[in-house]
């Protein structure tokens, strides 16, 4: 049983495989955090929750005991009721007051995993959830906290389902979903920020006594920051320490904020961003606060990284392509950008499809009258005279170079010079009386608005109903500005950055259960919504548009700490490389791109003869590791982030029973006087033989942790190797 009811102490225990999450009901029926972190036997109530009054923290008189809201390590914290610290929930109040003082209801268990209505969620049938129901003590507004336990995983979800049962309306001006309090207060914070073609760059900050706050507030979760953080304990490594990760489910605007307290406590607060944010509850109705996953490892990050990868694979992705062989793929893009016709893209299949490529993605430029980024958008009318033809004559030509036909789509935007903007220019966010600002020349278009949705919809399932159709890129090229929504009245503007992702969820929902067979693939200027809630939809995304091997090096270890691998798009482009100029080996460029999706962005028709047998020989590379890269153990080996640590990065793939590993090395600094240069390899057998790329000499797998792996010195500018380590039986 992952979920243990004490009826006498009033405890709910969640339990996985290696952690334990407490809570308790208080004689005043407040729901009291008391604990998660390793599992234990058994819980010493009589440590827990240690409090003692101070001055200026004001008491609750339900009881003789001193109980303070500032003080109290909670499940539920809320505003205006005498919490001084970070809160998660503030309730405006049929009477105008704002205040809420949650007491415990009820609680059930239930197997199988809890669902959201209209939000992406975590599921399985062998989790088991838990539903904790608390009542404000006034009015009846109702919190269902709900918790999702999947054991194996060693990963707990997180909701709350706040039910208006008054009479009247009222409305949250906050509405996190996760409070999560520590009983100490001496935690790093680990984040991931970035801007575009930059994403996920590691940063590591203390908590003070002042708030660490990573947010969004762009209608996306951005590249700027990523909706998963850690806190940790400050000492603690890859493996070792104590590591808390939580993750958003969620692509809008979310805020994780950390403080320490008066008392030195540690608080987390986790959920929608509040700023721009207000949310009316009717009578009888309810609003979701989306999930946040969380994952303790006592173990360091490593543990937390592959609790998660293996939670997102199997609990998180959904559909044909969740466990299916995903094929090797050559988008365009970078090979042509708007400058192409249909032999030209034919003449591109033609020669992949020689060197294995199973797919060929046209991306954007092939619809209206778009030929270069100032318009088009909003018109899903294929351009027949650049394709020269119809969109099936196209597919049926890739399809007979024996590839499956891919195409792109940018839904949510609108280009000012498109037939649908002039015909609905009402369609786009716009404030009243105020020029909407432009971003990439266009537009966001109102998805909160049903009619927007359905004409999108329309439009693209004529597309995709016109021809066989084998993958979809989805991208989001801009963030939201200009928020206003003609169809809310003026109290309920603070709606629509929340109301345009429960109306983008709707048309994703709606697309993909339509088309079942289409690996969808989401974008947004490359990783600019790389988050779970994405990741419900779509199993993989497009990690970045920067493709330099060695700035992907950063960019897909900071991804690596949440998302496992065969979720990050990733390709081989050409040199110099069109962001950065850098040159990179071919060799390198594979092996980089090998630790995501694996596919092509460039044009091979311009590729020599030997070029081309390097990525036919790529492509039977990956192909031979392709289970034990996507579904093996990933460990982190060596940071890009600390030059003065080791001028190579390196990380590690392990299949299960530790009998085979897969180490990718990459030198990427370089230095006139190398020393000798090891990486110590992780989660071998100490006491099994080992081959390293069939040699003849055998290593013990604790020497090969302990000692490492002597790193060959090859005198090229980044150079790279894979070591394939196999145990001798
Ligand atoms: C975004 C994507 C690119 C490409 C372009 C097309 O920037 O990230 O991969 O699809 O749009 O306009």
């Amino acid at each position: 049983m992952a979920i243990i009811e004490n009826k006498k102490d009033q405890t709910y225990t969640l339990y996985t495989k290696n952690t334990m999450y407490q809570m308790k009901v208080n004689e005043i029926g407040m729901l009291i955090h008391t604990y998660y972190g390793n599992k234990m036997e058994y819980m010493d109530m009589s440590l827990v929750n240690r409090t003692w009054g101070t001055a200026f923290s004001p008491n609750v008189q339900d009881v003789e005991k001193y109980i303070s809201y500032s003080h109290e390590k909670q499940e539920l914290s809320c505003a205006g009721v005498g919490d001084f610290r970070l809160t998660q929930m503030s309730v405006r109040n049929t009477d105008g007051s704002l205040g809420c003082e949650p007491r415990f209801v009820s609680a059930e268990i239930t197997s199988g995993k809890y669902s959201l209505s209209g939000l992406p969620a975590f599921y399985g049938e062998e989790a088991q959830s838990l539903k904790v129901t608390l009542k404000d003590k006034v009015h009846d507004v109702y919190f269902h906290l709900m918790y999702g336990v999947f054991e194996e995983k060693d990963l707990i979800t997180r909701a709350v389902i706040v039910e208006n049962k008054t009479d009247a309306k009222i409305s949250l001006e906050k509405a996190l979903t996760v409070t999560l309090d520590f009983p100490d207060g001496e935690y790093d914070m680990v984040y991931f920020h970035g801007r575009h073609a930059r994403e996920r760059m590691l940063e590591r900050k203390r908590i003070e006594h002042s708030k660490a706050v990573v947010s969004s507030i762009r209608g996306a979760s951005s590249h700027m920051q990523n909706p998963f953080a850690m806190i940790c304990d400050k000492n603690a490594t890859e493996d070792y320490g104590s590591v808390w990760g939580l993750a958003f489910v969620y692509s809008g605007n979310f805020e994780i904020c950390a403080e320490k307290d008066h008392q030195e406590k540690t608080r987390l607060t986790m959920g929608i961003n509040h700023e721009n944010f207000k949310f009316e509850i009717l009578p009888n109705d309810v609003f979701i606060c989306p999930e946040v996953a969380m994952v303790y490892s006592g173990e360091g990050f490593g543990k937390m990284s592959n609790s998660f990868h293996k939670a997102i694979r199997e609990n998180l992705c959904r559909g044909e392509f969740k466990n299916a062989v995903r094929p090797v793929l050559i988008n365009n893009w970078e090979g042509t950008y708007f400058d192409f016709n249909a032999d030209k893209l034919v003449s591109m299949a033609h020669d992949a499809a020689k060197m294995g490529v199973e797919l060929f993605v046209m991306d954007d430029g092939w619809f209206g009258k778009r030929d270069n980024d100032r318009c088009a958008l909003g018109d899903w009318i294929v351009n027949e005279k650049k394709l020269q033809g119809t969109l099936k004559n196209l597919s049926e030509r890739i399809n007979k170079e024996g590839l499956k036909f891919g195409i792109w789509f940018e839904p949510e935007c609108i280009s000012a010079d498109s037939d649908l903007y002039r015909a609905h220019p009402d369609y786009a966010f716009a404030m009243p009386g105020r020029t909407p600002q432009v971003s990439r020349n266009q537009y966001v278009l109102d998805f909160t608005r049903k009619e927007v949705r359905d004409n999108i919809y329309n439009q693209l399932v004529k597309i995709l109903e016109s021809t066989k159709i084998d993958y979809v890129k989805w991208d989001f090229n801009r963030h939201i500005t200009d928020l206003y929504s003609i169809s809310l009245p003026t109290e309920r503007q603070g709606e629509v950055f929340h109301r345009y992702i429960l109306g983008l969820y709707e048309l994703l929902e709606r697309i993909t259960s339509k088309f079942p067979h289409i690996l969808f693939e989401s974008c947004s200027g490359g990783g600019g919504r790389f988050d779970c809630g994405m990741l419900y939809y779509m199993p993989q995304v497009w990690t970045s548009d920067n493709t330099d091997a060695i700035d992907r090096l950063k960019i897909q270890y900071g991804t690596s700490f949440a998302y496992p691998v065969r979720t990050m798009g990733a390709h081989v482009s050409v040199c110099p490389n069109h962001g950065n100029a850098r040159t990179t080996p071919l060799k390198t460029r594979g092996n980089v791109a090998y630790f995501g999706t694996y596919g092509l962005e460039l044009d091979v028709t311009k590729m020599t003869d030997d070029e081309k047998a390097e990525i036919a020989r790529q492509i039977k590379e990956f192909k031979k590791y392709y289970d034990l890269i996507q579904y093996g153990d990933y460990y982190r080996l060596l940071t890009p982030f600390h030059p003065e640590e080791s001028l190579y990065c390196a990380w590690q793939v392990t299949k299960d029973d530790k009998s085979e590993a897969l180490v990718c090395a990459v030198r990427y600094e370089s230095d006139a006087s190398t020393a000798p240069q090891y990486v110590k390899l992780k989660g071998l057998k100490e006491n099994a033989w080992y081959t390293v790329n069939d040699s003849e000499e055998k290593y013990l797998g604790a020497a090969l942790m302990n000692i490492g792996l002597f790193l060959e010195y090859d005198f090229i500018s980044y150079p790279s190797r894979l070591y394939h380590i196999v145990e001798v039986k």
